[in-house]
C-alpha cells in the first residue's frame, strides 16, 4: 500500500479567481510597486532584487545573451540556459554583464594590428569602438566603426586609422558615475575615456547607456551599474561550468531540473556555498513541503517550484510526476512563512510552467509566489533565439521543452543521458518585441492588485483573498451569448413587419 494517497484534486492556477479589496488613491495601478526578491543574501543586496516579477525560462528556444540584455533592461531577469556548452554559455553571461555599464573596462586594441585582425574581434564581442593602448596601457587613440570601412582598410594598421587622444575628449581620475556623465554630455561625443595620471586607461563611459538609463527607470544591475545576469546550471558539470561563469562575473545561479528533490542538487548547492560563498544558488524545481525544506537546508536562497505544468511538458504523461502549480505554490509558501517565522530568512519561491496568461501571473503571485517564471510566454518574441517563419500565413517561432529530441541531442552527446522525451517541440505565435508585450502585462497585473486593494507583492501575500470557481462560473467568464463572426458582417435591410 502507498505511504500516503490524497484523495483531494491538485488545482490549477486557472480555477482561481481574486475577490476585491477596498482600493484607495494608494494603491491605484500607478502607486502599485511589483518590485520582488529574487534570491535572498545575508546583506540584503539590492542587486538581488527585481523591479518586476517575472523570469524567462532556461531554454535554448527562450533564454540567450538577446533576451537576457532586453528583460533586465526592463526589470526582470532571464536564466540563461545551461543545455550548451560551458564557452558559449559563457559567452551569453560576458555580453549581458558588458553590455552596459557606467564604468566599462572595455576589450582594448593594439596601434600594429591590422584592421582585419580588429574587425574579427568587434564581430565576436559586438562592440563597434574600441580605446587603443600601447604594452603599458598607456591610452593613444580610439578606433570606432565610422574610422574605416573594411573592403578598403583591411591592411591598414590600427594606427592609421584611429582618432588620436589629442583629438578626443578625456576625464582624468573620475571615480563619480554622476561626474563621468557630466563631462560626457558636456563633450558632444558619444564615449568618455578616463585615464589615470600616468595617461593609462582606466575606463570608459558611453553615451548610449546613460541614455539607456533614461529609457528604462526599471532596469535591474549590479552595484557598477552592469546588467544582472543569471545562468543555469545542471548537477553533472558544475565543478567545471561554475568557475568559468564565476569568471564572467555572473550574479546569481540557478540549477535547471524537473526534480529538485535529489541528493544532486544538495551536493552542487553546498560545493558552490562552499567555494562561491558570493553567489547566491537558486535550487528546484519541487513540489512539496519536504522538498522545499531538503533545498532550504541545502542553502538554496530561492525555490522554482512546479512539476508537470509546461506548455512543452509531457512529464506527467511519460513519468505519472506533477502537480497543479496552484496546490504547489499555496503548499510551498505555507512552509516558507513557516521558515521565515523560524529563521527571519525569507526564500522567495519562483512558480514555474504552465504560467500562459495575465491572470495566470496575478493568480501565482495573490498565492503567494514571488515570481513567475515563463517559457512559452517569451518564446514568442521578437529576443528568444530562434528564427520567425511563415506558416499558414501566419508568423511564427519555434518552442521546445528542454526535455524534448531536440534539446535532449545535446544531453545525450554529453552526459549519455536523456534515455527518453519528458517535451514536446511546436510552434507559437510571433508576438513582436518584448517591451511593447511586457507594457501590457505589467499594467493588467497591477490593475488586478489595485482591485484587491494592495500596493506591493508582500501585501498581495498577506491580503488577497481567492475562491475556487466551477466550470461553469469560468465559462460564464467569458464571453458568451452575442454573435461575434469574423466573415463580412453586411447589414441587409429588414422588411417591415406589421404587428
Ligand atoms: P511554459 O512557460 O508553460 O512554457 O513552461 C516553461 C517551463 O517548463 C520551464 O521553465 C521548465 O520548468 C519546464 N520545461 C522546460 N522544458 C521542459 C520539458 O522538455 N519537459 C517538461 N518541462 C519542461
Amino acid at each position: 500500500m502507498a505511504k500516503n494517497v490524497n484523495f483531494e484534486p491538485s488545482r490549477t492556477l486557472m480555477e482561481f479567481r481574486l475577490l476585491p479589496g477596498l482600493s484607495s488613491k494608494k494603491t491605484v495601478p500607478e502607486e502599485v510597486s511589483l518590485r520582488t526578491q529574487l534570491v535572498y543574501s545575508e546583506k540584503d543586496e539590492k542587486k538581488y532584487y527585481l523591479n518586476i516579477p517575472i523570469v524567462s525560462a532556461a531554454m535554448q528556444s527562450v533564454s540567450g545573451a538577446k533576451m537576457g540584455i532586453e528583460l533586465a533592461k526592463l526589470g526582470g531577469t532571464a536564466f540563461i540556459f545551461c543545455s550548451q556548452s560551458i564557452e558559449s554559455q559563457a559567452k551569453m553571461i560576458f555580453k549581458i554583464k558588458n553590455h552596459k555599464a557606467g564604468f566599462v573596462k572595455p576589450k582594448t586594441m593594439k596601434p600594429d594590428m591590422t584592421v582585419k585582425e580588429m574587425y574579427k574581434i568587434r564581430k565576436e564581442t559586438g562592440h563597434s569602438t574600441f580605446p587603443v593602448v600601447d604594452d603599458n596601457e598607456i591610452f593613444l587613440g580610439l578606433i570606432s566603426k565610422w574610422d574605416y570601412d573594411i573592403s578598403l582598410h583591411k591592411d591598414y594598421l590600427v594606427k592609421d586609422r584611429m582618432i588620436p587622444k589629442e583629438n578626443i575628449e578625456i576625464g582624468t581620475n573620475i571615480t563619480d558615475l554622476k561626474e563621468a556623465n557630466r563631462v560626457l554630455l558636456e563633450s558632444h561625443k558619444s564615449v568618455l575615456p578616463i585615464l589615470d595620471n600616468n595617461g593609462k586607461l582606466l575606463y570608459m563611459i558611453f553615451r548610449k547607456d546613460i541614455n539607456d538609463q533614461l529609457n528604462n527607470p526599471l532596469e535591474v544591475h549590479d552595484e557598477k551599474k552592469r546588467l544582472l545576469a543569471v545562468a543555469a546550471i545542471n548537477t553533472h558539470d558544475f565543478k567545471e561550468r561554475v568557475p568559468k561563469l564565476v569568471e564572467t562575473e555572473v550574479d546569481v545561479l540557478a540549477i535547471d531540473s524537473s526534480d529538485g528533490y535529489t541528493i544532486f542538487q544538495k551536493d552542487t548547492i553546498e560545493w558552490i556555498n562552499k567555494n562561491y560563498p558570493e553567489i547566491p544558488v537558486i535550487g528546484g524545481n519541487i513540489i512539496t513541503k519536504e522538498g522545499f525544506r531538503f533545498l532550504v537546508d541545502s542553502g538554496s536562497g530561492s525555490v522554482k517550484v512546479g512539476m508537470g505544468g509546461g506548455s512543452i511538458c509531457i512529464t506527467q504523461e511519460q513519468k505519472g510526476t506533477g502537480r497543479g502549480l496552484a496546490t504547489t505554490i499555496i503548499d510551498i509558501a505555507e512552509e516558507r512563512d513557516k521558515y521565515f517565522k523560524e529563521s527571519g530568512k525569507y526564500i522567495p519561491i519562483v512558480a514555474d510552467g504552465g504560467v500562459t496568461s495575465t491572470k495566470d501571473i496575478t493568480i501565482a503571485l495573490a498565492l503567494g509566489a514571488d515570481y513567475v517564471m515563463m517559457g512559452r510566454y517569451f518564446a514568442r518574441m521578437e529576443e528568444s533565439p530562434t528564427e520567425k517563419i511563415v506558416v499558414n500565413n501566419r508568423v511564427m517561432k519555434p518552442y521546445w521543452g528542454e526535455g524534448s529530441a531536440r534539446a535532449c541531442d545535446w544531453k545525450l552527446k554529453r552526459y549519455n543521458q536523456a534515455k527518453f522525451i519528458e517535451g514536446v517541440e511546436g510552434l507559437v505565435e510571433y508576438a513582436g518585441r518584448l517591451r511593447d508585450n511586457l507594457d501590457e502585462t505589467l499594467i493588467k497585473i497591477k490593475s488586478s492588485m489595485s482591485t484587491c486593494g494592495v500596493k506591493n507583492i508582500r501585501e498581495f501575500h498577506e491580503k488577497a483573498e481567492l475562491e475556487l470557481v466551477s466550470a461553469l462560473a469560468i465559462r460564464e467568464g467569458k464571453v458568451h451569448d452575442i454573435y461575434q463572426g469574423t466573415e463580412s458582417k453586411e447589414i441587409q435591410e429588414l422588411p417591415e413587419t406589421d404587428y
